[in-house]
């Protein structure tokens, strides 16, 4: 027994542990070393050439394509990280936009101008005038610019292609040219909504990354092992058993997240090493299928309409809800949180969202029902993780909102 909370938290903080550093398992770790994409980033290098030599009055986009975990984020982030460290230009900056996140050409705008230094007011501006002065902001202050926007497909389906040609329009209207692009995707989908001269723009620009194999998912894993835990600690065995269960969709961030469940499954254990089991009692915690920052993103209207669904799919323990009674638990969730509930139409506009984003699956009921309804159903991970990873975040932005009514 311990004879204080204080006792425990401190047996805890010096229990022995194999992992030396938890920051390097973070998905936003941004590792020194890329195995397997070391050429992309020399063609990256290659196409953004005029940054390092000084051609000032050059622009040029690329893109970047591949599927989930393929190394598209941590690329173009190192990129930016080995640019800042070697261009002299003055007034150079690397600014890197998750559309996910800023998901409106208003709010890309809006990020561009203050990550600038430029503040604006919240409210008041069109996108054309928030353009206007970001074109201006880039003369007075001669700003030579990386933008990556990641996630562009999202953006675009969701809003159209104008923001692209809002973007690309600024090398026009200014003169000199301040700004090149990196866009992020996860294939080329999204261009086939420009017209053809603009798309054939892409074309020589182009890095599509494959999905990972096993033995490259190994080298990975194996360096990550490196820095994060202590020496000879992750056993062979246990680094290829994660290569070979994220080898199946090819994905380095399903096969970090392994390695991280499996060194705490091994200190849980108390053993010095990582041994296969630790990976595969790992493997029956982690969800790859539902990736925890979409969700985090969410609205909190979307985030109480999603768990509506998944209370009711869970009580119900049916495959199917409509949305009738999605609804009828939204409003008690509401309630529950302290929130107003939404109008029936806008509450249709967050399961579009959702479903947008391949959290939900909407579909019309078919024969033997009826009428027509519309049947939501949550494909992927289990419902308790998911209703998990929500209520956490819930319970977390509640409380920001009674800490700031305090200090309010
Ligand atoms: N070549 C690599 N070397 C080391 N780690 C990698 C590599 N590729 C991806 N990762 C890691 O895998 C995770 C997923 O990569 P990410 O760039 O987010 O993939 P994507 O953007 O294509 O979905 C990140 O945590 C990243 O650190
Ligand atoms: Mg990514």
């Amino acid at each position: 027994m311990y004879s204080s909370d204080e006792d425990y938290f401190k047996l805890l903080a010096e229990k022995p542990s194999v992992i030396k550093n938890e920051g390097y398992l973070s998905i936003s770790f941004i590792p020194p070393l890329l195995p397997h994409r070391e050429e992309e980033l020399r063609l990256l290098a290659k196409q953004y050439k005029h940054l390092t030599n000084n051609y000032l009055n050059f622009s040029r986009y690329a893109t970047i394509t591949g599927p989930t975990g393929s190394g598209k984020t941590t690329l173009a982030k190192r990129f930016g990280q080995i640019l800042e460290n070697v261009v002299k230009i003055k007034n150079f900056h690397f600014i890197y936009i998750n559309c996910r996140i800023y998901k409106s050409p208003y709010l890309i705008f809006n990020v561009l101008l203050q990550k600038l230094n430029k503040n604006i007011p919240q409210r008041g501006y069109s996108v054309e005038e928030l353009q206007h002065f970001f074109v201006k902001h880039l003369q007075q202050n001669k700003y030579k610019l990386l933008i990556v926007l990641d996630e562009i497909d999202y953006l675009v389906t969701r809003t159209g292609t104008d923001i692209l040609y809002s973007l690309l329009r600024i090398g026009e209207i200014s003169q000199d040219q301040y700004v090149s692009y990196i866009f992020i995707a996860k294939n080329t989908n999204f261009l086939k909504l420009l017209d053809t001269s603009t798309q054939s723009s892409f074309h020589s620009n182009h890095i599509s990354l494959d999905r990972y194999s096993e033995s490259d998912l190994i080298d990975i894993v194996r360096s990550r092992a490196e820095l994060a835990f202590y020496k000879e600690t992750v056993t062979d065995d246990a680094i290829r058993l994660i290569a070979d269960i994220a080898s199946k969709t090819g994905d380095a961030r399903y096969a970090i997240e392994l390695l991280w469940g499996a060194g705490h499954c091994c200190d849980n254990d108390n053993s010095p090493v990582v041994y296969p089991d630790h990976v595969r009692k790992a493997k029956s915690l982690i969800h790859p299928e539902l990736r925890k920052e979409v969700v985090l993103v969410l609205s909190i209207h979307e985030k109480l309409t999603l768990l509506s669904i998944l209370r009711k799919l869970k009580h119900t323990k049916n495959a199917y809800i409509s949305t009738s009674d999605a609804i009828s638990t939204y409003r008690l969730l509401c309630e529950e949180y302290g929130e107003h509930p939404r109008k029936h139409t806008q509450f249709w506009s967050y399961l579009n969202e959702l479903s947008k984003q391949d959290i939900i699956n909407c579909k019309l009921s078919g024969k033997g029902m009826k009428g027509k309804t519309t049947l939501i159903s949550v494909p992927d991970a289990p419902l308790a993780f998911i209703e998990d990873v929500i209520l956490k975040s819930l319970t977390k932005s509640k409380g920001e909102v009674s800490q700031k009514k305090e200090v309010g």
